[in-house]
């Protein structure tokens, strides 16, 4: 795979890696200023984020991220103007048309995580053939939010949760964070470690909400079409710089690691 552009510099953050996170999710946005920042519709910023998109997938797999989980489209941004969303749906869709080969030849397992029920029938349908070409690779995991809410997430689990007790299948007793954690979406995959947002805001938009508990946030003014190797490797490597303390003291975390343990 060809890291392109930027090499140098990446490798040069590679080198000072002590971690690399194992599960990374990124809010991908500013297309649309992006576009008016150029004199150009919003549309075109999406367009142009593909090639983002395509970047931060191959550094992922370049660098053994084993889970890269992208913000393509929340729960509200279907209040956004209809042929706004109508690009976005068939940008969608022409994507997967476009790269699903290549994802497989990359031996990389895709998977569209959120409620996909609201999606057109043939848009679903495609995803499901992809999700199944894919699904024995390996060596990273893809997953792309789709009509995704954090809050949906919860909402979905619960509902499963609830369906097994009624049915008297599982006991209320039995419900701790580890079974909820199979009903998410994101169950089988490791505990997210690293949530990036591009285009400047401080906020998490109804992302991973039960997912983020302990992830470590990197925030970036980069418009998302320009984010590309090298700004995705300074914020791993911001992420290796970093202490995580999961409510222990410095201290403690300092003799856990030279133990080579981990926290939790
Ligand atoms: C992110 O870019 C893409 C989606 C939300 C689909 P935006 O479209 O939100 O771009 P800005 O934030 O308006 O610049
Ligand atoms: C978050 O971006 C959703 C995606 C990147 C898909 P938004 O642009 O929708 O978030 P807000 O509206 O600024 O919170
Ligand atoms: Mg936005």
């Amino acid at each position: 795979m060809n890291l392109s552009g930027n090499q140098a510099s990446a490798d040069a953050s590679l080198e000072t890696y002590q971690t690399i996170p194992k599960h990374v999710a990124i809010i991908m946005d500013g297309n649309g200023r992006w576009a008016q920042q150029k004199g150009k519709l919003r549309t075109f910023g999406h367009k142009s984020g593909v090639e983002a998109v395509r970047a931060s997938v191959r550094y992922a797999r370049e660098v053994g991220i084993s889970s890269l989980t992208l913000f393509a489209f929340s729960s509200e941004n279907w209040q956004r103007p209809k042929e706004e969303v109508s690009v976005l749906m068939q940008l969608f869709s022409l994507v997967l048309k476009s790269e699903v080969k290549k994802l497989d030849q990359n031996n990389i397992k895709l998977k569209v995580i959120g409620d996909t029920s609201a999606l057109d029938k043939k848009l679903q349908e495609k995803i499901k053939k992809a999700e199944q070409k894919t699904e024995n690779n390996t060596a990273l995991t893809l997953n792309i939010a789709a009509n995704y809410g954090g809050r949906w997430d919860i909402i979905n689990a619960t509902k499963q949760i609830a369906n097994q007790v009624k049915n008297n299948a599982l006991l209320p007793e039995q419900i701790d964070e580890a079974l909820f954690n199979n009903y998410v979406s994101t169950s089988g995959l490791p505990e997210l470690d690293l949530l990036i947002r591009t285009g400047g805001d401080h906020r998490v938009s109804n992302f991973l909400l039960w997912q983020c508990a302990y992830a470590e946030f990197y925030f970036t003014d980069t418009l998302w079409p320009d984010f590309n190797e090298s700004i995705f490797a300074v914020a791993v490597a911001d992420f290796a710089s970093r202490q995580r303390r999961f409510g222990l003291t410095g201290s403690q975390i300092m003799t856990l690691d030279k133990k080579g343990s981990e926290p939790c």
